[in-house]
C-alpha cells in the first residue's frame, strides 16, 4: 500500500523523487577546506567567481547601514526606485545602449534564474518551444521547464562555428523541424556572453538573429549575465568583445518590443549569494506589467537591494573592480589552459569571457574509451547509451577523488566526455582541483585497462 503520509500534488510527487534532488547539494555542503575539511570536494563545477571576494566584502562592510525603509515592503516587490535607477544608470554606462536605459524599463528579481523564469512565465505558454544553442547553461531547461512548462529546443552546430553567421541556417532548420512536430516556437534564448563556451557574439551575428526573430515573430531573450567578465586571451587577441543587444539599432531588424535583456550581480560581481537580477525591456511595457504583477514570487531582499545600490552607484570603485577582475580572470585562464596542454587535455579554444573552459576528458583516454565502448556494444548495451553511461562512470570517479566538474551532458553537450571547468578560484584551490582531476582520470584509465584485459 502506498504511504499515507505523502499525499502531495502530482507536481509535488515528481519533485519529491530522489532524481529531482539538486545534484549540487552534496558537493556544496561538503566543500574542501585545508584545515577543517581537507577531505572535502574541490568544486570547479559551479559558475562562481571568488577572485574578487575580498574587494566585494570590504565594500559591503564599509558602506552597509540600513534604514527603516529596508524593514518594510519598500517600494514594492521588484526593486526599490533607488536600485532601479542605479541599475539603469549602470547599464547605460557599461552596455552602450542605443537609447539610455531608464528605471521604468527594468524590474529587479532575486537573481537572473528568477528573471528567466518570470520572463518565461509571462511570454510562454505550456509546451511552447524555445530555441537554444548547445551546449548551454545547465539550468535553462529547469528555469523554463519546471514551472513554466516550456520546451527547450537544443540546437547543435556540429563542425559549424557556433558563433558564426552560418548558424542561421541551423536555427532555421531547427525551427522548421520543431514546427513539423507540432511545437509552437515562441522564443529564442541567447546567452551572450556564452556559458559554457566563454565567447561573445559579434554585432553582425546579433543582427542576423534579430532578423530571424522578426521573421518568425520570436521573442529574443538575451541573458547577458557575463557582460563585464571579458578579458584578453593572448592566444586570441582579436576574439570579439561583448556587444549587448541593447547597443544594436533595431530599425529595420526587429520590432523592439520582442527584445528582452537579463543581467544580475552573480557573475560580474562574483556575488551569487546576493541573489539579485533584473529584466530589461525597453519597448514592451505590457510585458513588464505582467512581470511586475508576478514579482511577489521573485522579490529581492531589501538588504540585497541596498547593498547592490551602494555598489553600483560607486562608479570609480566599479571601474577599478571590473579592470582588476578582468586581469585576475585572464591569469587564471592561462594557468588552466597551460595545465590542460601539459596533460594533453583538449579544450575549446578562443575563450575571452566568463570563468570556464570546456574540456574533453575522454580524449586523453581515447584508446581505453573506444575499446570499452566496443566491448559494451558487443555485450548488448545500446550503442547510443554506452558513451553516456561511461561518462557517468567517469563523473563518479571524479567525485570519488573529491573533485566536482560540471558534466557536459547536464549542459546539453552533444558529444560525450566533455566537461566544464570553472577557473575563477584562488590559485592553490584551482591547482588542487586540476591535479585531483588528472589523478581521477589516471585511475579511470587503469580501471578501464583492467576491465579490457
Ligand atoms: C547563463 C546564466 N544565467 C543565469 C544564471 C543564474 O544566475 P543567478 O545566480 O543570478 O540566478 C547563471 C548561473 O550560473 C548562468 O550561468
Amino acid at each position: 500500500m502506498a504511504s499515507q503520509k505523502t499525499n502531495l500534488s502530482t507536481r509535488g510527487e515528481v519533485f519529491a523523487e530522489p532524481k529531482s534532488k539538486i545534484p549540487l547539494l552534496d558537493v556544496i555542503c561538503d566543500l574542501w577546506h585545508p584545515e577543517t575539511n581537507p577531505g572535502g570536494y574541490v568544486s570547479l563545477g559551479v559558475a562562481e567567481n571568488t577572485l574578487m571576494h575580498e574587494e566585494i566584502v570590504e565594500h559591503i562592510t564599509k558602506n552597509f547601514a540600513i534604514d527603516s525603509h529596508s524593514l518594510t515592503y519598500g517600494d514594492g516587490f521588484s526593486g526599490s526606485h533607488r536600485l532601479r535607477d542605479t541599475i539603469a544608470r549602470f547599464i547605460t554606462r557599461h552596455f552602450n545602449p542605443v537609447n539610455p536605459v531608464t528605471k521604468n524599463q527594468l524590474l529587479v528579481t532575486s537573481g537572473v534564474g528568477q528573471a528567466i523564469e518570470l520572463s518565461g512565465f509571462c511570454l510562454l505558454d505550456k509546451d511552447d518551444g524555445v530555441l537554444l544553442a548547445r551546449p548551454h547553461y545547465g539550468n535553462f531547461p529547469v528555469d523554463l521547464g519546471y514551472r513554466v512548462g516550456a520546451k527547450i529546443i537544443g540546437v547543435s552546430f556540429g563542425e559549424t562555428d557556433p558563433f558564426g553567421p552560418e548558424t542561421m541556417d541551423t536555427y532555421e532548420k531547427a525551427l522548421a523541424d520543431a514546427q513539423r512536430q507540432g511545437i509552437r516556437v515562441k522564443a529564442f534564448l541567447l546567452c551572450n556572453p556564452q556559458n559554457p563556451l566563454g565567447r561573445c557574439y559579434t554585432r553582425e551575428v546579433l543582427e542576423a538573429y534579430m532578423r530571424f526573430c522578426q521573421k518568425h515573430n520570436l521573442h529574443l531573450i538575451t541573458d547577458e549575465i557575463y557582460a563585464l567578465s571579458t578579458w584578453k586571451n593572448p592566444d586570441f587577441p582579436d576574439a570579439p568583445g561583448f556587444t549587448s543587444v541593447l547597443s544594436v539599432k533595431k530599425d529595420g531588424l526587429i520590432d523592439p518590443s520582442l527584445v528582452h535583456v537579463l543581467w544580475g550581480m552573480s557573475k560580474d560581481f562574483g556575488s551569487n549569494g546576493i541573489r539579485l537580477g533584473c529584466v530589461i525591456s525597453q519597448d514592451n511595457m505590457h510585458f513588464l506589467r505582467a512581470v511586475e504583477a508576478n514579482s511577489y514570487f521573485s522579490c529581492p531582499s531589501s538588504l540585497s537591494d541596498l547593498v547592490t545600490s551602494r555598489i553600483l552607484s560607486d562608479d570609480a570603485w566599479v571601474d577599478r573592480f571590473i579592470q582588476t577582475n578582468r586581469q585576475r580572470l585572464a591569469e587564471n585562464y592561462t594557468i588552466t589552459i597551460r595545465f590542460l596542454e601539459s596533460h594533453q587535455v583538449p579544450y575549446k579554444k578562443g575563450g575571452n569571457v566568463g570563468f570556464f573552459v570546456w574540456v574533453d576528458l575522454f580524449d586523453p583516454i581515447r584508446r581505453q574509451v573506444n575499446t570499452t565502448l566496443k566491448k559494451q556494444v558487443e555485450a548488448g548495451v545500446p550503442s547510443e547509451k554506452a558513451p553516456r553511461a561511461l561518462e557517468a562512470k567517469l563523473q563518479e570517479k571524479l567525485l570519488k577523488h573529491r573533485i566536482f566538474l560540471a558534466l557536459g551532458a547536464d549542459f546539453g553537450g552533444d558529444v560525450p566526455g566533455w566537461y566544464r571547468i570553472v577557473f575563477a578560484h584562488e590559485k592553490e584551490y584551482l591547482k588542487l582541483g586540476l591535479s585531483r582531476m588528472i589523478k581521477a582520470l589516471e585511475a579511470f584509465r587503469s580501471e578501464l585497462d583492467t576491465d579490457i584485459a
